[in-house]
């Protein structure tokens, strides 16, 4: 059997949830459980409202820790349960948060195990709100978020869907796996890549040949998105430069989608003068059609000729302007080979004056193209060759985010 995936920046964290009276309850269950597996220690509060819609046991059956009820807090632990939960939290999570519970805490009350919690807590506070449109649109819950906000909480959604009542409007919680990716970024957000602005290209370039067709590659741009999660999670500002995938933008990151070579140099020279980081993992294609056919070309007309001509080497391009301004800091490329791969990616490394290249073979069935594994070698400017063993391509991504950060110190 396998084992779950860790991500680092969740594991041995502690978060605490709180659960108030929301039928979106539904959806803090799975946000607990989806936590408690990417590594975290999650303990539970609900309120007696929450209590109405789901059992402390729910919880404690998918994160192995307690759930606490007001029953505790006027238990044998009492005086100091509220302190000791406050303290140990790394993050507090308040999802679903009720417009009771949001006017609560906008105004210090502590009538409640989770409101007493919350005003002893010192570590960030995160709110999913849950609600009616019409009572989260009134300015009493609007003035009350913007206090909250005032003070440093972040506070994500409501969306756009349909409610409880049957009817559409703003008021639904954001789904689990996006509030995952904001939780990753409070916790990261003073890692060490703050104030660093990491520049990440990612997927494949589609060439077109006519109105429908392309010369593609088949690369899925996941070893790219998990290097921008791995640059969000240590706090840096991301720029992500993809090609055309089929992946959920990482929380935090600024995305700009591109189709061709051309595109994806013209938005990486513009882009990065003001880097730090230039992490080139996109699968740029090197040769594209002379022309594009402005008409589909017809079948019965028999097998098209088509020319090709090089594109331009964007990590060549950026090698020049670093010349010039010593800028990105650091540039990571990256060397899918079938054949010779560490003497090719040598070679890569020096021409393209890079400061580590990252390297696989691309025949192996379990690294490369779409899957989620890799197995990769990295070389450094000095020379120094590493051979990873087979990992996740989010831990392929920590690995060279680990270099890249030790690479960035001796720069200074
Ligand atoms: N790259 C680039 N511009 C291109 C092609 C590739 O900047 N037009 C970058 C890739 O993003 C990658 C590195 O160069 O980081 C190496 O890409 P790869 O395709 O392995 O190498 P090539 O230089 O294209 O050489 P070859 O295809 O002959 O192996």
């Amino acid at each position: 059997m396998n084992k779950q995936a860790k991500s680092r920046i969740l594991e041995e964290r502690r978060i605490l949830i709180g659960i108030t009276g929301s039928i979106a309850v539904y959806k803090a269950v799975d946000l607990a459980s989806k936590l408690t597996q990417a590594g975290a220690r999650v303990e539970v509060i609900l309120t007696e409202a929450a209590q109405q819609f789901v059992r402390p046991l729910t919880f404690q059956s998918v994160t192995g820790l307690r759930a606490y009820t007001d029953v505790d807090l006027w238990g044998s632990e009492a005086h100091v349960l509220h302190i000791g939960l406050a303290e140990s939290a790394d993050l507090l999570v308040i999802a679903p948060a009720t417009a009771n519970t949001i006017a609560k805490l906008a105004h210090g009350q502590a009538d409640s195990l989770l409101t007493v919690t919350a005003l002893a807590a010192r570590c960030p506070l995160l709110l999913a709100p849950a609600m009616d449109s019409g009572m989260f649109e009134h300015p009493a819950t609007q003035d009350n978020l913007k206090t909250l906000e005032e003070r440093g909480v972040v506070v994500v959604g409501p969306v756009e869907g349909r409610m409880a009542s049957g009817l559409i409007g703003k008021g639904r919680m954001v789904e689990p796996a996006e509030l995952m990716g904001h939780i990753r970024w409070v916790l990261g957000r003073e890692g060490s890549l703050a104030g660093r602005k990491v520049l990440v290209t990612a997927g494949g370039t589609h060439e077109p040949i006519d109105p429908v067709r392309v010369v593609a590659n088949r690369s899925s741009g996941k070893q790219g998105f998990a290097l921008a999660q791995a640059s969000l999670d240590r706090g840096a500002e991301v720029t992500l430069i993809t090609g055309p995938v089929h992946l959920a933008t990482p929380v935090g990151a600024r995305r700009l989608d591109v189709t061709t070579a051309n595109e994806m140099r013209d938005a990486v020279l513009s882009e990065v003068e003001g880097s730090d980081v230039l992490l080139m993992a996109a699968a740029v294609a090197d040769f594209r059609p002379t022309k594009v056919v402005e008409s589909k070309i017809k079948r019965r007309k028999g097998p098209p000729e088509v020319q090709l001509e090089p594109t331009d080497d964007i990590l060549g391009l950026v090698a020049s302007h670093r010349e010039k301004t010593d800028h990105p800091t650091v540039v990571v490329g990256f060397a899918a080979e079938s054949q010779d791969m560490v003497e090719n990616a040598q070679v890569k490394l020096e021409e393209k004056k890079l400061d580590l290249i990252v390297a696989n073979d691309i025949t192996a069935s379990d690294s490369g193209f779409a899957v989620d594994t890799n197995r990769v070698t990295l070389i450094n400017a000095q020379g120094a060759v590493e051979k990873l063993p087979l990992m996740s391509k989010a831990e392929v991504a920590e690995e060279i985010m680990e270099r890249v950060v030790a690479l960035l110190g001796k720069e200074g």
